[in-house]
C-alpha cells in the first residue's frame, strides 16, 4: 500500500467519526434533548455531551487536515486550488476551516462563554441557536462528503 492510499484510508476515517458525530448529534441528541426537563437543564445535558465530542472532534478535524493537505502535496494537486471545477476541494477545505476555527478558536475563547451567558437571561432561545448552527453545519457537511466522493471518483468535470 502506497502512502496517498493510506492517506486517503485515514482521511475518509476522520471523516466518518467526525461527521458521523455532527450528524448524531443533530438528528439524534438534540431532538431527544429538546423533550427533556427544564430549559436551563437542557443547556446543561447538551453542554456536559457536546464537551466529550469537542474532544474527539478535535481529534478527527486535525486528522482529516493533515491527511487532506498531505494528499494535495503528494499528489502535487495545489494548482486545484486556482480551478472552479475542483469546487469540492474547495467545499473540504471550507467545512474544514470552519470546524478549525470553531473547535480551536471561537469555542474555547468566544463561544463558550457567549452561550453560558446567553443561557442564563434565555435558555430557550440559546438551544434554538444551537440546533440551528448544527443542521447548517451537518448540511454543509454531507454536501461536501457527497461532492467529494463524487469529485474523486471522477463523476465530477474538472478532474484529471
Ligand atoms: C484541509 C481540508 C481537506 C483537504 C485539503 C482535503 C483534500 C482531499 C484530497 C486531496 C482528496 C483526494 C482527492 C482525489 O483523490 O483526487 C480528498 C478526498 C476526500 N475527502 Fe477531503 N480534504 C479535506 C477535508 C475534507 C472534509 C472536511 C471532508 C468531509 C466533509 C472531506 C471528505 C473527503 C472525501 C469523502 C473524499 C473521497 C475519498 C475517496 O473516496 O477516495 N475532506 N480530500
Amino acid at each position: 500500500m502506497d502512502e496517498i492510499t493510506l492517506a486517503r484510508g485515514l482521511h475518509v476515517l476522520g471523516v466518518v467519526i467526525w461527521i458521523g458525530g455532527v450528524s448524531m448529534v443533530t438528528t439524534v441528541l438534540l431532538p431527544a434533548i429538546r423533550t427533556m426537563g427544564t430549559p436551563e437543564e437542557r443547556i446543561r445535558i447538551f453542554s456536559a455531551l457536546e464537551n466529550r465530542f469537542a474532544w474527539q472532534s478535535r481529534f478527527t478535524t486535525l486528522l482529516t487536515g493533515f491527511t487532506g493537505f498531505y494528499m494535495l502535496y503528494a499528489l502535487n494537486a495545489w494548482d486545484r486550488y486556482e480551478s472552479i471545477g475542483y469546487w469540492w476541494v474547495h467545499a473540504m477545505t471550507a467545512v474544514w476551516f470552519i470546524f478549525t476555527m470553531v473547535l480551536f478558536v471561537l469555542e474555547p475563547l468566544i463561544l463558550h462563554k457567549w452561550f453560558q451567558d446567553r443561557a442564563r437571561v434565555n435558555p430557550e432561545q440559546t438551544f434554538r441557536i444551537i440546533e440551528r448552527m448544527h443542521r447548517v453545519l451537518l448540511t454543509l457537511s454531507l454536501i461536501t462528503v457527497l461532492a467529494a466522493l463524487l469529485g474523486s471518483h471522477g463523476v465530477m468535470f474538472g478532474n484529471d
